[in-house]
């Protein structure tokens, strides 16, 4: 059995999905703090089972540790998805950041001690890289400075990990993602951002569907071939795979204790400029844009070095970006069809 936390968000629906498809058996832990509970009913119709659902706050160790006393002991593995992820609210409310991102963790891992679960999953980013001073980075590449308070809760959590399974019989891996874009080709799972999105493909899928007038492009002076910033687009189902393949190098795992760091991306770099292109290509719909300027804590570029995940996880990216763009549109179409 896995225990997935955080598994109605985004990421961890279309997760959920590929464990169920892929014969595991799957219990979720969320506190639906930025997801909904009918998530469990397309993670069903997409697997043909429900997953087993407990609505807790995982900051909040004595709810935590009653959730586990009923299924510790079935269970071999943890993936970590539960977090804030908001990169501008982490710098108005750090604290709730702090709290809310290194509490969960240590709770998941006194309980993952107190009941002999050995394999961790978590989710990290590539955030920890900062602005790196070559790219392809590589997960060798030195971390730098967080630029926002949620980006150092992702470096601490990994640094509480590494020094945990030192000390406690764990087998881990955290997962630095890199930009998760696009939807379940069913298009019944996505992305939901509350309020106007902060990330640059829903922008742009809610600009073609009309929702905004138009989008704005931060920056166009880096110094980048077109001027845009680079960042590597990964398509959130080859991301969720990429969990069951961590998931399987842990549970064949010999050792005791271990800890490794896999960068999750595509290793292609694309400009916003780009992924205007790509979306208009892909779909046959024309996004209104504006260059604007630069967006406080934007980094020039960053992509991922794939090789590590590519041969000691045996994982590669399937998807392209006119794919992922594509998906992404298909799922804004089906939800505001559904909901409006
Ligand atoms: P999401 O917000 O869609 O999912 C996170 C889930 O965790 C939500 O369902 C939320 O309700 C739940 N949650 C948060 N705090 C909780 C708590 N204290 N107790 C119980 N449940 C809680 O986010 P996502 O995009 O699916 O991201 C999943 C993970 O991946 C996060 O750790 C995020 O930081 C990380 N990550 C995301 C991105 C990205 O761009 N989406 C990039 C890199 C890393
Ligand atoms: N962008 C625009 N216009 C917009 C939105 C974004 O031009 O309206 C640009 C940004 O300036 C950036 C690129 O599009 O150059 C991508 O921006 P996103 O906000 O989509 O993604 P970021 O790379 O800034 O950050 C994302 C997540 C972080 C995470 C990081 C690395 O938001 O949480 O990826 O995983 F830490």
């Amino acid at each position: 059995m896995v225990i997935v936390t955080g598994g109605t968000g985004y990421i961890g629906s279309h997760t959920c999905v590929e464990l169920i498809n892929n014969g595991f058996e799957v219990v979720i832990l969320d506190n639906l703090s930025n997801s909904h509970e009918s998530m469990l009913d397309a993670i069903e119709e997409l697997s043909g089972k429900r997953p087993t659902f407990y609505k807790v706050d995982i900051d909040d160790s004595d709810q935590l540790a009653a959730v586990f006393e009923k299924i510790g002991s079935k269970a071999e593995s943890v993936i970590h998805f539960a977090a804030k992820k908001a990169v501008g609210e982490s710098v108005q409310e750090p604290l709730e950041y702090y709290r809310n991102n290194l509490d969960s963790l240590i709770n998941i891992l006194v309980e993952m001690g107190r009941h002999q679960i050995q394999n961790l999953v978590f989710s990290s980013s590539c955030t920890v890289y900062g602005q790196p001073d070559v790219c392809p980075v590589t997960e060798e590449t030195p971390r730098k400075e967080a630029e926002s308070p949620y980006g150092n809760t992702k470096s601490i959590c990994e640094d509480i990990i590494r020094d945990t399974s030192k000390a406690q019989s764990l087998n881990a891996i955290s997962l630095r993602y890199f930009n998760p874009i696009g939807a379940h080709e069913s298009a019944k799972i996505g992305e939901l951002p509350i309020g106007v999105p902060n990330n640059l493909v829903p922008y742009v899928t809610q600009t073609a569907a009309g929702i905004r007038k138009e989008l704005t492009i931060f920056g166009d002076d880096y110094v980048t071939d077109d001027g845009t910033c680079i960042r590597d687009y990964i398509h959130v189902v080859d991301l969720a795979k990429a969990h069951l393949q961590a998931l399987r190098k842990l549970e064949a795992a010999t050792s005791e204790s271990s800890y490794d760091i896999f960068n999750i991306g595509t290793g292609k770099g694309s400009s916003v400029l780009d992924v205007v292109k790509a979306f208009e290509t892909a779909t046959g719909v024309s996004i209104n844009y504006k260059l604007g300027p630069k967006r406080e804590g934007d980094i020039t570029a960053v992509y991922a070095d794939t090789t590590k995940a590519n041969t000691q996880l045996n994982w590669k990216a399937q998807l392209g970006l006119e794919e992922s763009l594509k998906s992404s549109w298909n799922w804004e179409q089906n939800y505001r069809s559904r909901n409006t």
